[in-house]
């Protein structure tokens, strides 16, 4: 069975994929645009291509869990934002859940659940995270929710932390989120659980044994 990774393009998906790859641990890529298809083929790693503003159902055939690690970026305005962080997300529960999958693994936000107490410009996308996980929590599909401080690009420690009390910072690499998925992903006894995520102490493995 494969683990579906929507939003495999992007700097987190890329980095679980390769992880996933060397691990030997099947997935399919969901992309947008068949040119981006040739850095999975050199991992092999199988793609599919779906667009959550168009049809994507296809993708789930198959699958026993998904990953939702795609995001409407900083770059793009509120509409994006509802399309993508939202509805995209709420659309590929309704799929996981006629699909019958196993779980639904959402990469969402450290305090999302709190967009009032974000900087303005994040209150919108913040509100669709927090909107996009409670939707999850009352899905029938089990479900992860993982919750990441502020993405660096460090180089991964493999030690990260869900405590933020057991630290001064707020941030995780993108490696580090990387890793997590893919122990998550692996343990499937992990099921109606949300973390927050941060670089820390502690291996990966030993977190999300
Ligand atoms: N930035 C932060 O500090 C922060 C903190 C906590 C959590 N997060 C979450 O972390 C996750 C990913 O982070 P990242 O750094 O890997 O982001 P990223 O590099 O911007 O990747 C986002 C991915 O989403 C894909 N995507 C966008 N619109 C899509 C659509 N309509 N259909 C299908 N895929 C679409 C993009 O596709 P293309 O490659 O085709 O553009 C890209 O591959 C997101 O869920 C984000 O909300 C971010």
């Amino acid at each position: 069975m494969k683990t579906l990774v929507i939003g495999a393009n992007g700097q987190i998906g890329r980095q679980f994929c390769s992880l996933a790859a060397e691990a030997g641990f099947p997935v399919r890529a969901m992309i947008r645009d068949q040119a981006q298809a040739a850095y999975f083929e050199s991992l092999g790693v199988e793609t599919v291509l779906g667009d959550l503003e168009g049809e994507f159902a296809h993708a789930f055939e198959g699958c026993d869990q998904v990953i939702f690690t795609a995001g409407s970026g900083p770059h793009t305005g509120p509409d994006k934002t509802l399309m993508v962080d939202l509805h995209g997300a709420w659309r590929a529960m309704a799929l996981a859940d006629e699909f019958e999958l196993g779980r639904y693994i959402m990469v969402s936000a450290l305090r999302a659940e709190r967009p009032l107490a974000a900087p303005e410009k994040l209150r919108p996308y913040m509100a669709a995270k927090h909107a996009a996980d409670e939707l999850l929590r009352h899905a029938r599909t089990s479900h992860v929710i993982l919750k990441p401080g502020r993405l660096t690009d460090e180089e991964p420690t493999g030690k990260v932390t869900t405590d933020p009390e057991e630290v001064d910072h707020n941030m995780v690499s993108r490696g580090n989120v990387a890793r997590a998925l893919l122990a998550l992903s692996e343990n499937h006894a992990l099921r109606d659980r949300e973390y927050l995520l941060l670089d820390g102490v502690q291996p990966v493995s030993t977190v999300f044994a």
